[in-house]
């Protein structure tokens, strides 16, 4: 059986995403997370008449996929193994700008969470890595082991929004004088095991923060957030749509908050845009979606 990379990830928000898409003519779009190219190929449908698409993911597994599924339009695409936080960097070094829009859909994709064997799912025995980049350093199991406490406790709090950040740490610190954790399955019932079952919430799993929170950390995922929020209005043109997906509410604070202080951005979205319940009923991933746009404005 051939692997069907458009079952890896569904796009979130794909319709509202093409809407707010308005490249000109021989316009460039910008994919700065193109995960199994959900986003892209349906741009490529859409807008045939762009002469050029930029597409960025820092997964080179899923860069990969990608770029097979994309094939049909080969050339008029140029990948790069990159971190979008690099990307005003980049366009302007390789002189691809300005272009007509840049699309960032933040998180992770199915296919990581499922496929990778990179320990980002508490459901599965993995060792426990969750490097979106796998040429970067640092793993879960090194900031797990390694950090203290009180700053394991900090990442679980602010990163993960979790109540119990210091309850989770504490466990994390007794076991690990034992024997270090190095997988995936041995840190979900650790943090069962940390939050009282009465406690345990009802429709996620209790190791579902713990988990986002490390993602976030090893990944540096705020960071280069912040950077490339600052940086990218520098290689749009004027009229261009600057849109961004995310998925944690402190994220959604950051876009809104730099999409408004920006004097080269028009906000299009007063308030974000969410899926439809029938997008939620089909893909229950997009529920905590929300998508924001700006408009260049000189
Ligand atoms: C939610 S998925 C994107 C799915 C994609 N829109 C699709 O339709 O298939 C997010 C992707 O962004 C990538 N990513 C996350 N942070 C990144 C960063 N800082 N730079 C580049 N890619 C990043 C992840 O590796 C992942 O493949």
């Amino acid at each position: 059986m051939t692997l069907d990379i458009a079952d890896l990830h569904e796009p979130v928000l794909l319709q509202e995403v093409l809407e707010f898409l308005s490249p000109e003519p021989g316009g460039v779009i910008v994919d700065a997370t193109l995960g199994m190219g959900g986003h892209s190929q349906a741009i490529l449908e859409r807008f045939p008449e762009i002469a050029h698409l930029i597409g960025m993911d820092r997964d080179a597994d899923a860069l990969a996929l990608a770029s097979e599924r994309l094939s049909p339009w080969r050339e008029k695409i140029t990948f790069f193994h990159a971190n979008f936080s690099d990307l005003s960097d980049l366009v302007q070094a390789e002189r691809l700008g300005p272009v007509d829009g840049v699309l960032m859909d933040l998180g992770i994709s199915s296919f990581q969470i499922e496929k990778s064997g990179r320990g980002f799912s508490f459901r599965k025995d993995e060792p426990l890595d969750m490097r979106m980049n796998s040429s970067t350093s640092i793993t879960a199991a090194d900031l797990v082991n390694q950090l203290p406490e009180e700053k394991l406790q900090e990442i679980l709090l602010y990163y993960g929004e979790e109540r119990w950040a210091a309850k989770i740490a504490a466990a994390i610190g007794k076991i690990r004088k034992e024997s270090p954790i190095i997988t995936s399955r041995q840190l979900a019932s650790l943090v069962e095991q940390a939050i009282p079952r009465r406690f345990h919430p009802k429709r996620i799993h209790p190791a579902t923060k713990t988990f986002q929170a490390i993602r976030i950390a090893v990944n540096r995922e705020f960071e280069n957030l912040k950077k490339a929020l600052t940086e990218i209005p520098e290689i749009l043109k004027a009229g261009a749509r600057f849109l961004v997906i995310s998925f944690h509410s402190i994220e959604d604070r950051m876009i809104k908050q730099a999409f408004k202080e920006d004097e080269r951005l028009n906000v299009l979205t007063k308030r974000p845009v969410t899926p439809s319940k029938s997008e939620v009923d089909l893909n229950p991933r997009s529920r905590s979606a929300k998508l924001r746009v700006a408009e260049k404005v000189t």
